[in-house]
C-alpha cells in the first residue's frame, strides 16, 4: 500500500485525536481554574500506527475497504482518573456532549477481562471537518484509574515482549497484581473525600496567589512605589499565615485597588493548574 493512501486515510483521524484531547484537556482547565475538583486527571491520545493496523487486519480478516467501519480504535483517547468514582462521571460527561455520539460501551471494570485488564471503554462517533467536507469517524475512549493504567501499561509491555504468549507463571503474577490494584483503588476511594478537599484548597490557593501576583505586577506600572511596597509586604504577611480566608480577603481588596487603576488583567495562563 502506498504511503500517500495511508496518509489520506489517517489524516482525519489525526485531526480527531488532536481535537478530542484538546477538548478534554480544556474541560480539565475549566475545572481547575475554578478551583473545582476535576474527575479527569490526565488525557492522552494517539492514532493507531500503520503496522498495528496491518496486524489487526490480518488477525481479524479485515479488508482495506472495511478498515474504517471495523477498526473502532484507530483514534484512541485515554482518560486517566484518580478514583474509580470519577469514571462514571467522565462517562456521563461524554454522554451529555453534543459533539460525540456514543455507539457502544465496554465495561471491563464490572467485568474484568481474564487477563486482569480493567478499564471502561466508550466508542463514539465524532465529526471532523476535512478539505473534502465533514466526515464522521469512530474513536475509542478508554477511561481508567491511575492504578488500572499502571497495570495495563506493564502488561502491554509484557505482551509485546512475549509476542502475546506470556508464560503462565507471569500471567499468574499479573492476575495477582490486578487484584492488588482493585484493593488499592478501593483503599484510595475510602479517603477520596479527604484527598479531594485537600486538592481543592491547594488549587484555590494556587489560583489566588497567581491572580494576586498578576495584579501586583500590573500595578507596578501604574501605582506609586510606596503603595506597591506596602501591598507586597502585606501580601507576604498574609502568605506566611497560610490562611485561605485571609488570602481571599486580600485578593478581593487588591482587586478593588487594581480596578481603581484599571490594572486588572485576565491571565489565561493562570498557571498553577496542576
Ligand atoms: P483488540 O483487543 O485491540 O484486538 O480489540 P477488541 O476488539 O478485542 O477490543 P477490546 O475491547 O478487547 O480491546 C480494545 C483495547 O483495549 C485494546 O486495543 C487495548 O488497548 C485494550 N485492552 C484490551 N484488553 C487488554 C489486555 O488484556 N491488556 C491490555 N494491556 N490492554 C487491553
Ligand atoms: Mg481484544
Amino acid at each position: 500500500m502506498e504511503t500517500q493512501v495511508w496518509r489520506d486515510l489517517l489524516d482525519p483521524y489525526d485531526l480527531a485525536v488532536k481535537e478530542l484531547t484538546a477538548k478534554f484537556e480544556h474541560l480539565r482547565y475549566e475545572y481547575k481554574s475554578r478551583g473545582i475538583y476535576c474527575p479527569i486527571e490526565q488525557v492522552t491520545g494517539r492514532v493507531k500506527t500503520v503496522s498495528s493496523i496491518l496486524d489487526k487486519m490480518q488477525k481479524k480478516n479485515i479488508e482495506f475497504s472495511e478498515i474504517e467501519e471495523r477498526l473502532e480504535d484507530i483514534v484512541g483517547v485515554r482518560i486517566i482518573c484518580q478514583f474509580v468514582e470519577d469514571i462514571p462521571k467522565v462517562v456521563h460527561m461524554i454522554h451529555e456532549r453534543k459533539d460525540m455520539q456514543v455507539h457502544h460501551e465496554k465495561d471491563y471494570i464490572a467485568h474484568m477481562k481474564t487477563s486482569g485488564y480493567r478499564s471502561y471503554h466508550v466508542i463514539v462517533g465524532y465529526d471532523v471537518q476535512t478539505m473534502s467536507g465533514p466526515k464522521t469517524i469512530q474513536a475509542e475512549i478508554q477511561i481508567r484509574t491511575m492504578g488500572m493504567n499502571f497495570w495495563s501499561t506493564i502488561e502491554h509491555s509484557l505482551q509485546y515482549k512475549y509476542k502475546h504468549n506470556i508464560p503462565d507463571h507471569l500471567k499468574e503474577k499479573l492476575l495477582k497484581a490486578a487484584d492488588a490494584i482493585v484493593v488499592l483503588d478501593n483503599e484510595m476511594s475510602s479517603v477520596r473525600d479527604e484527598i479531594m478537599d485537600a486538592q481543592n484548597s491547594m488549587q484555590i490557593q494556587a489560583n489566588l496567589i497567581s491572580e494576586i501576583l498578576n495584579n501586583i505586577q500590573n500595578l507596578y506600572r501604574l501605582a506609586n512605589q510606596r503603595e506597591i511596597r506596602k501591598i507586597q509586604e502585606e501580601f507576604y504577611q498574609v502568605y506566611q499565615e497560610n490562611d485561605l480566608e485571609k488570602l481571599e480577603r486580600f485578593h478581593k481588596q487588591l482587586d478593588i485597588i487594581a480596578e481603581g487603576y484599571r490594572a486588572q488583567n485576565v491571565d489565561f495562563g493562570c498557571g498553577e493548574v496542576t
